[in-house]
This record gives C-alpha cells, structure tokens and sequence, in this order.
C-alpha cells in the first residue's frame, strides 16, 4: 500500500484551516488514534458511521438551507449528534465548512466523508472515461484526477466515486462509457493512475480527495448487456479479467472500495464475502472502507430477495465486509437487534468502523476539516486545466479511417452539418455537472473557428429524428469538404442506459446516402458514449473520426485533429463490431476448437457479417503511415524482450503505438487467441526508423488455474503489432522452470 501514513502533517500547500481536537491530536500513530477513538464511542456513534445520506429530506442542502431551514436545523442537529459518517452529493465550500464544523462540535468530532460523483468533471470538464482511455496514457489519467480532486475540494466534496474500474466488453451496456474499455492489462495502467492523482503522495496536503474503485466486481459482464443484471462467472476469468483493475487499484493505495449492484454467482455483492472479505481483504490487502453503492444494501431484500429488511440485511451486509451503506437504513434501523441477537458481532461493527476512521485520518479530516476556499481557488491554475482537457481531448480521439481529406487542408471550405456539431452539452457527456464557473465550454463549430477552418454549420438534421434533405444537399453544394457529426446523444451512455442497437439510426444512413450523391468528400465525426457498429460510415466516408464526449474544451481539442494542429493520438480500447449482434465482442476472445482465422464453413462465425469487427481493439491511424520490419523477442533474465524496426513511411511526424500480444500455446485450460501484454508509445519523424524494445515480465504471461496463478513452460505465440488483429506471428518458448513462478 502506498498511501501516506504521515497523515497529519500540514503540507506547504495546505489551506486547510486547522481545527484539530485534543483528544486525537496528541496521538501519533494512526491505528493507536483510532483504538482511542473506538474507544470512547456509543454503539449508536459507531453505527452513525457507518451510514451514508443524502442529507433528508433534501438531497441539495446548501449552507444558507441548512441555518434557514428547521429541517436544516433538525439535519444539523443529527450531524452534530455523529449520526451520519458521511454525506452524498455537493454542498458548496459553506455547506461543506458547515458541515464539518457541525460535526466537528460534536462529543466527540468526527468529521465527515462528503462524496460525489466527479467521474471526469468537477469544475472543468474532460473527456469520459471511455474516451481517455484511448490515450493509452496512465500519466494523462494521473494530471486529470489531480486537477479534478483540487477542484472538488472547492465543490464541498473531499471524496470521489471514481475511478470506475470496471472491464467493459459489451457495448449495449451503457456504462461502458465510464470505464477504462476491455482490456485488463490497460486498465490495470490507468486505473491507479487516477487513484493517484486523485489522492497524491501526501493524501492529508489539502489538494487531495479520497478515491473510489468502483464497482466491485464483474459489473461489465452482466447479462445482455442489461444495467444491473445477474453475472455468473468463472473463478478464473474473474481473476484474470475483471480483478487486475482493482488488485492494481488498491497497490495504489486507493481509499474506498465500492461493490456492485448485481449478484455475483448468485449472491449480491453488497453480502458477497467471498468477494468483499476472501478477495478484497484477505488477497488484496485492502484496508481502506467499502460504501455500498446506491441503497444496494437495501435492494438484497427489495430486488434481490435474498433477505429481509432491517437486521437481516444487516447482518448479512456487515458480515460479508460491507463498511458503510449509501442512503438506505438497515445498519440504522437493523444493527442493534442484529447485534442483541448475536448474529453480529461488536468486534465486526468496530472492525468498519476502524475501515472509516483510517480514511479520516489518513485524509487529515481531524486536523483540517474546513476548507479555505478562497484561498485554494488562488492556486488553482484553472486556465491549465482547461489545456489539460482541451489536451485530453486530442488524446483520445481516435481516427478510424482517413483516405486523404484530412488533415483539412488551409483555405479549404467546410460545411459542418448535425444539430452535436454545435451542441454544449453534447461534448460534456454523461458525468458533467454542468458546474461551468470559470470554465469555458466549446462546440466542434467554435473549435473549427478557433484553429481558422472556413466553415459554415447548419444543423439540418438531429441525430435521430428530422432530416432536412434540401439543406443538407445545399450545404454540400456550397463546400469543398463535408464534416457531418454521426453517432450517439450523450443520453444513451451511462448509468442504465442499455440499448440493443449500437447501429447508426436510420435518419442518419440517410445522411450518409444524401452526402454521397452530392459527391463532396465527407468525414464523419462520431459522437457517444460506447463504441457502435459503424460498417457504413468504413465504407462510404472519406474519414471517420471517433470524437466520443469529449469535454468542455473537446471541440477545440477535435478541431485540432481535424485540422492537423494535433496529430491523432487514440487508439481503441474497445471493439467496434459489425452488429449488435456480435455484443460481447473482445479482441481476447477465447481459442476454440475450431477457429475463426480464418474464416472458414465450419469455423466460428456468423453468417452474415464477418468474423473481424469494423475497428478492433489497438486501432488507430495518424496522419503518417509505419512500416514494421524485423520482429523479434528474446529472453533477457526474467523478462522477454520483443523488438521491432518501425519506420514512417509519410512525409509527417507521428506517433505510434506498438503493442505486444502473446497466446499461450499449450495451455492447462483454454486461453484468450492474443493477451495484450505491454505496448509503447514512439514518435518517429517522416522517413526514421526507431527500434522499439518492450520488456514483458515472464510473470505477466501467466494465468489463474485451480486456484493459482501460474506461468507455463513451453510454446508461446506473440505479435509485435499496431492493433490487436495485425503483426506477423513470433513463437518463443519459457524453460521448464519457468513453472514455478
Ligand atoms: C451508481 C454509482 C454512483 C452512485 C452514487 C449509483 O447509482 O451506480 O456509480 O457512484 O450511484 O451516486
């Protein structure tokens, strides 16, 4: 665990206004300040704890609320009482300050947690998730949690639900657009990025907040694709697949542990103890707290009939390691009797207890519960952070395909048409918070004027209703060059917002075919939250860029790759299918006994489409073109080596990502066709060639089996490639000994 231990040092940038109390000041160690702590509290202080609200009866209690209100006062007065552990949602900098000095006038003063969902925006808005994970970049994912934890701090919150570390392979789950994309070695790169950045070196320096990784665990997979839905999964692919995000996640020292709302092999995750206690605690040595996810606990009895409200579900919760519960009351209303009846123990109750009180510590809550927010929006460098998104936005677009027409050329007359193209909001996607105070917030239409473009917008057309057929083919006639906005509104990505088409609506097809006859070169740039089946857009479009949501500054930063001022830079960290259909679709799928490559009558496939999806996992072009010769790999000590010549074979500098994919061979159960094992980001100027080395620890080559994790000896086969489907096929061999690692 890296997270600070100093815990109550003021760091030199601290604003924190000190306010420390006696009691715990004077004790130095943190578990001998929380044993002090425990010590002197009520069972129902303890209990007070471990509840979460969302301050009743109004969710949005603003500091003027709460000393107006006599339900203010009665919430105050419960607060003061430590009837609560910690608070949901934004409070503002005075309801925040207020908060905490209520609580802090307790008997005892004990701050509060007050979280929030700051997925990719507080103040300044980012790309989704989704979409920064195509920068392939954990560095780019440490700034971002950096800048968004600062800015936080100035929104009343000193904890976050993010990162979502969940893997994503189906793209009818809305969801999808929060995470980290399919790949489990990636996200195991970025996902603790984020948590560092968010709680950085010294968690308690007064510009760090408590992270969150969320949702614990196999979310992703549920059935269909359906939010929320049962998962059932195989103890190996649980464990190569969908825990190394979080197992990286908590080497990271990440505060809090969110389980998910679905069963898991048939047991929720809010009483799973096989996931919360054996996995959690005892394998990954977490020892932060675990928050249910929204009124989950209370849904065991309400949805998942898996037991009865009040002491039941309780017990059942607490028993299975679940540290605190958001909005619903069963620890409230059910742990007293829970307890009285033996079926909990104290020692459980003061175990989660002790989970919430670290995090307080380790945050410096004690010893600096306010903020200064005046004084800390001083230092926030906002304008930066603005360059970072604007930044991060170019980052993870990523171009799909491109026969010529981009870069635009200078002087180049562009019509820019769909109703996206000039939508706000659109760009900000599904976690913004519409909080724009000092923030500016751009259109693909302001970008393109903004880099200089000659461009005239007309929406003619909505994503998925009216078409103005004369306007757009007018549009077209007065340009050079057409850039059409395709794809998704930022209302069918997120939370429960699971669909079963990822095709283009039709309206849009229409478009396309208009587009075509007025025989401008068009380049499509696509919107959304989850990656869609585009096959239409591959065939007909001159270019197609996938833009995603991409924040506040993402029309400047789509602009710039539109125009060349940046040179593309993403590359999919998610399947784009043919079809529906195809959902789940995943690069690493497993072998079967008769396989899909290639694609023969009795192979796998499906009838009617191909077997290979539009884009695969890896891909992405620049504006240049490489060329990769010399493939070879080669053990070094306990690493593999795999080298390549990569030449740039255009006339503009770029950058490349190399990737590295291996299969186990001969292999004790059946393993995925290619793993991505390590990659590397190389900027080549037009004509050089650069020999690209990436070390691969023989240990990351391994599997679950049986219980274990272990390296096989024997064949292996591995592409040095630009995306999960390319690259010529190496064989290596690990040594017998090899096994034992
Ligand atoms: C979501 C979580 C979120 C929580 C709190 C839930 O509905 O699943 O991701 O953190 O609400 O807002």
């Amino acid at each position: 665990m890296e997270m600070s231990r100093k815990g109550f040092v003021c760091g030199a940038a601290a604003l924190i206004i000190c306010a420390a109390r006696p009691l715990v000041a004077a004790v130095a160690d943190e578990d001998a300040r929380i044993d002090a702590l425990l010590a002197q509290m009520t069972l129902e202080e303890k209990i007070g704890q471990l509840w979460q609200t969302n301050g009743k009866p109004s969710q949005a209690i603003e500091a003027e609320d709460l000393s107006k209100d006599r339900s203010g006062d009665r919430f105050l007065a419960d607060v003061r009482a430590g009837r609560y552990g910690s608070l949901i949602g934004r409070r503002g900098a005075d309801g925040y300050n207020l908060l905490q000095r209520t609580a802090m006038e307790g008997r005892l003063g004990i701050p509060l947690l007050i979280g929030h969902d700051l997925i990719h925006s507080a103040r300044t808005c980012f790309p989704i998730p989704l979409a920064l994970s195509c920068s392939w970049e954990p560095e780019l994912w440490r700034r971002i949690g950096e800048a968004i934890a600062v800015e936080a701090l100035t929104l009343g919150c000193n904890w976050t639900f993010t990162p979502m570390s969940d893997i994503s392979p189906d793209a009818r789950w809305g969801r999808i657009a929060e995470g980290p994309g399919q790949d489990p070695y990636l996200a195991s790169l970025l996902v603790p990025a984020m948590v560092k950045g968010l709680q950085g070196d010294d968690p308690a320096d007064g510009r760090h907040i408590a992270a969150c990784a969320k949702h614990y665990i196999g979310y992703g997979a549920s059935t269909g694709g359906l939010d929320y839905y049962a998962v059932e999964m195989a103890d190996g692919t649980l464990r190569d697949v969908y825990l190394p995000p979080f197992r990286a996640a908590v080497d990271a020292g990440v505060a809090t542990v969110m389980p998910a709302f679905h069963s898991f092999n048939g047991v929720p995750c809010s009483m799973n103890r096989y996931l919360l206690t054996d996995i959690l605690r005892g394998e990954l040595g977490f020892d932060g707290l675990t928050i249910s996810d929204y009124q989950a606990v209370d849904e065991m009895a309400t949805g998942h009939g898996v037991a009865e409200r009040g002491a039941d579900v309780a017990a059942k919760a607490l028993n299975a390691g679940m540290d605190m519960e958001m909005i619903s009351d069963n620890y409230e209303k059910g742990l007293k009797a829970a307890l009285a009846s033996g079926r909990v123990k104290i020692e459980t109750v003061d175990n989660a207890v002790r989970n919430i009180l670290r995090v307080k510590f380790r945050f410096g809550l004690f010893d600096h519960p306010t903020v200064d927010v005046a004084a800390l929006e001083r230092t926030i460098d906002f304008p930066a952070h603005l360059a970072l998104s604007r930044e991060a936005a170019r980052k993870s677009a990523v171009l799909l395909k491109n026969d010529g027409v981009l870069p635009l050329r200078p002087g180049v007359k562009v019509a820019l048409v769909g109703d996206v193209a000039d939508s706000v909001r659109e760009m900000r996607g599904c976690w913004e918070h519409g909080d724009m105070s000092n923030i500016t917030n751009t259109t693909l239409l302001a970008g393109l004027r903004a880099d200089g473009v000659d461009v005239t917008y007309s929406s003619c057309y909505k994503l998925d209703g009216a078409l103005d057929e004369a306007a757009l083919r007018a549009a077209a006639a007065d340009a050079d060059v057409v850039v059409a906005a395709f794809g998704e509104y930022w209302g069918r990505s997120g939370e429960n917002r699971s669909v079963t088409r990822i095709e283009l609506a039709p309206v849009q097809l229409k478009v396309l075919e208009t587009l075509k006859r007025a025989g401008r070169p068009v380049v499509a740039v696509v919107f959304g939250g989850r990656p869609l089946a585009l096959p239409e857009l591959d065939r007909e479009a001159n270019a197609v860029l996938m833009a995603w949501n991409p924040g506040g500054a993402g029309g400047w930063g789509v602009a710039d790759v539109l125009t060349g001022l940046a040179e593309p830079y993403g590359r999919l960290t998610v399947d784009f299918p043919n079809a529906t259909g195809e959902c789940p679709k995943v690069y690493n799928r497993m072998t079967t006994g008769r396989p899909s490559e290639p694609t023969a009558r009795w192979s796998t496939h499906y009838m009617d489409i191909p077997f290979t999806s539009v884009y695969p996992f890896g891909w992405g072009l620049t504006y240049t073109t490489f060329d990769y010769a010399g493939e070879r790999v080669h053990a070094d000590g306990d690493d593999m080596v795999f080298s390549v010549d990569v030449k740039n074979t255009g006339d503009r500098a770029g950058s490349e990502v190399v990737q590295v994919y291996v299969r186990d061979v001969v292999a004790a159960t059946v393993r995925p066709r290619r793993e991505l094992k390590g990659y590397a980001r190389v900027w080549i100027e037009p004509g050089e060639t650069k020999t690209v080395q990436i070390r691969v620890p023989k240990a990351r080559l391994g599997y679950w089996v049986d219980g274990s994790y272990r390296v096989e000896a024997g064949e292996f086969k591995a592409w040095i490639a630009p995306h999960s489907d390319g690259g010529r096929e190496l064989t290596f061999r690990l040594a017998e000994k090899e096994k034992e690692m």
